[in-house]
């Protein structure tokens, strides 16, 4: 225990670092970021082996478990000797079986539990009854008959009170069958504990110095001083067109970020506000401006599903003058960048809307991503979406929905090879944020094997934002399948009302103190170590490029070199030769 604690205390703002070690000492349960989105012939046990949940395998019969509103609820097993439950005669969606928990204040809830249903195929929402009146949805999974489904899900407690556990599922009459469910209660100490050990298997490496004389007698004492000069992780924010003439605002960004969105610029409204009428000036220039910076840039958006976003003149598009307008844009926008930005929003927020598979077909979308593809084949291209991970109750784009559309776009023959990535949003607008859904949910959407990344991220003005931003960033940031986070946010100078990270005379307001202290934390710093008397030195690196050098006080030169910490760095020792 004690050895994970010194490797903490590395990277973690010293203050916290005695916190954490006690935090440590004690017993504390590994987060499992394992799940599954493919639906399979028996359920997997319990995670955590149910938590709090009391029979959680159904192995005691229906013990602790009750009927809730109407319905039967029977064990039942299965060819293979599994029991689970079933309820039945059900009449109403939440008819179903039911455990009461209590909840305890800010306490974090992973639930999971596997689903079946007699027939078809439908959602089931996992529901908290909270103090006896709140319902508050907590995860969905689309179940069918004839195979197993995870859901994942969660819920943070605002306050202590009792909560009752159910299930919803619109279809009535059919049979809901269900097992190994688990509600396991984490703690933010613990919550983070599991952060600081994601972020050191997966954002860190160790790296051992071995400095000598060039007889190799070891040189004890020597100095090296690490200085990152790139950082491995895309930690990005958005960009607008103020950036043209806002010098301040100018040199805010460039001393903070190496990647971007323009946040309106490239959409379909802006570059042809009239028909026919093409103007790329400002993106034009904002691009310009980025590669002059070094700021890779992801394209945002190609078309967008909303139909309210449309350019006003798309509105009223006959299905086939549609077809060809956007035909027109795509060619013209992709072919205009390809090969010069790092990403696209190819169809915008398509799993809440369809305009355009509502007028032009089902794969309208799987289409314009193989069109996007074929024009700028070497880039990655997005799904980007909101309230996948941000909002529990917001069942149309809940991370199943999210897979579904995903599927059917990697699926579709054109798209054969492409670099399907996964935008989710993270705009957090409604108070404590989620955070146990927020990573049950990059869970699932991980599961696909592709990468995710978080695109617009933003927290609501409130109180708490600084505190909430930081959660939801150290979330994304710790999480194993997330590869990238670019936020919304930016100074007031630039219109940023909602997250703003400086006031109007640039001076920084408590969020962007958060985001400030992140970016030191995850990179840039500066580390300075001393050799020991075998001549070595144990550090944990951020992954990046690191200009080294090493001194000595009794030798007159200086030696330098440059290494590149990579995921999976394997020249564990870096052997520095130094000559009197
Ligand atoms: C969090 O949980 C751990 C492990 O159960 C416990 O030892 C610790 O006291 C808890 N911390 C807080 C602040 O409740
Ligand atoms: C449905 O309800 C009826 C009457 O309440 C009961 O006889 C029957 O056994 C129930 N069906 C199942 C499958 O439990
Ligand atoms: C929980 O319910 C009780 C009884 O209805 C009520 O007195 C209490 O205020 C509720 N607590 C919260 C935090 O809503
Ligand atoms: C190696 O070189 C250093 C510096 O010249 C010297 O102090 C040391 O005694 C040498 N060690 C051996 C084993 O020759
Ligand atoms: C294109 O947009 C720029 C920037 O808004 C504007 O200055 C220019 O007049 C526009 N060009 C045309 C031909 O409308
Ligand atoms: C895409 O990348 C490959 C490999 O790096 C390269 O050979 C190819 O020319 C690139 N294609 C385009 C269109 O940039
Ligand atoms: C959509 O594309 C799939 C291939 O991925 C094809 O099987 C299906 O028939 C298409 N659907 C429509 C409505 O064209
Ligand atoms: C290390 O990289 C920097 C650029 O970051 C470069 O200027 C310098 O020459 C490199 N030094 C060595 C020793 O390769």
């Amino acid at each position: 225990m004690m050895k994970v604690a010194t490797e903490l205390c590395i990277f973690l703002f010293n203050t916290s670092c005695l916190v954490l070690i006690s935090g440590l000492q004690l017993q504390s349960m590994p987060y499992d970021y394992s799940a599954t989105t493919e639906c399979v012939p028996e359920p997997q046990r319990a995670q955590y082996g149910g938590g709090i949940i009391v029979n959680p395998g159904f192995d005691h019969n229906i013990k602790d478990w009750t009927v809730f509103e109407h319905g039967t609820i029977k064990e039942r097993t299965s060819n293979d000797g599994n029991t689970f439950i079933v309820v039945s005669n059900r009449t109403q969606p939440l008819d179903s079986l039911s455990q009461k928990v209590q909840l305890e204040k800010e306490m974090i809830y992973i639930f999971s539990a596997w689903f079946q249903l007699s027939e078809g195929s439908d959602t089931i929402s996992v529901v908290f009854k909270i103090n006896g009146s709140e319902l508050v949805k907590g995860g969905h999974v689309i179940a069918k008959y004839g195979c197993w489904s995870l859901l994942k899900g969660g819920i943070v407690a605002k306050f202590s009170s009792p909560a009752e556990i159910l299930f919803e599922v619109k279809c009535p009459g059919v049979e809901l069958w269900t097992d190994s469910v688990s509600l396991q209660p984490f703690n933010k100490t613990q919550w983070r504990s599991h952060q600081a050990d994601s972020i050191e298997r997966v954002r860190k490496s160790k790296v051992t110095f071995q400095v000598n004389h060039l007889n190799e007698t070891s040189l004890e004492g020597a100095t090296v001083v690490i200085k990152q000069t790139k950082a491995d992780f895309p930690f990005g924010c958005g960009m607008n067109y103020h950036i043209l003439t806002n010098i301040e605002y100018q040199k805010w960004f460039v001393s903070r970020f190496k990647y971007t969105t323009f946040t309106n610029e490239m959409k379909w409204y802006s570059t042809e506000k009239i028909q026919g009428q093409e103007n790329y000036t400002i993106p034009d220039a904002m691009l310009k401006f980025a590669k002059e910076n070094g700021i890779s840039v992801r394209g945002h958006a190609i078309l967008w599903d909303d139909e309210r976003f449309q350019p006003q003149w798309v509105k009223s598009l006959s299905p086939e003058e549609l077809r060809e307008a956007a035909a027109k844009r795509m060619k013209s926008v992709v072919s205009r960048y390809s090969g010069q930005l790092i990403a696209w929003d190819v169809v915008n927020e398509n799993v809440h809307n369809r305009f355009f598979e509502d007028k032009l077909g089902e794969n309208a979308s799987a289409v314009y991503y193989s069109t996007a593809y074929y024009l700028d084949p070497n880039t990655s291209m997005f799904m980007n979406e909101f309230n996948t991970i941000e909002f529990s109750p917001d069942q149309v784009a809940s991370p199943p929905n999210y897979i579904r559309k995903l599927k059917q776009i990697q699926q579709f023959p054109g798209t054969t090879g492409m670099l399907l990535t996964i935008g989710v949003q993270g705009h957090f607008s409604r108070g404590v944020p989620n955070i146990a859904y927020m990573r049950s949910g990059l869970d699932l959407l991980g599961a696909t094997g592709l990468p995710i990344w978080l695109t617009e991220s933003s927290v609501d003005s409130n109180p708490n934002q600084a505190m909430y931003f930081e959660e939801i960033l150290r979330e994304a940031y710790s999480h194993p399948d997330v590869e990238g986070i670019i936020m919304f946010v930016g100074p007031a100078q630039a219109g940023f009302t909602n997250t703003q990270l400086a006031d109007a005379n640039f001076q920084n307001t408590p969020t962007g103190d958060v985001v400030d202290k992140l970016i030191g934390e995850w990179g840039t710093g500066t580390h300075t170590a001393i050799a020991d008397s075998r001549g070595m030195i144990d550090i944990s690196l951020h992954h990046g490029d690191y200009d080294v050098t090493v001194t000595h006080p009794l030798i007159r030169y200086s030696k330098k070199l440059n290494i590149s910490v990579r995921k999976g760095f394997s020249p564990e020792t870096i052997h520095v030769k130094m000559h009197a």
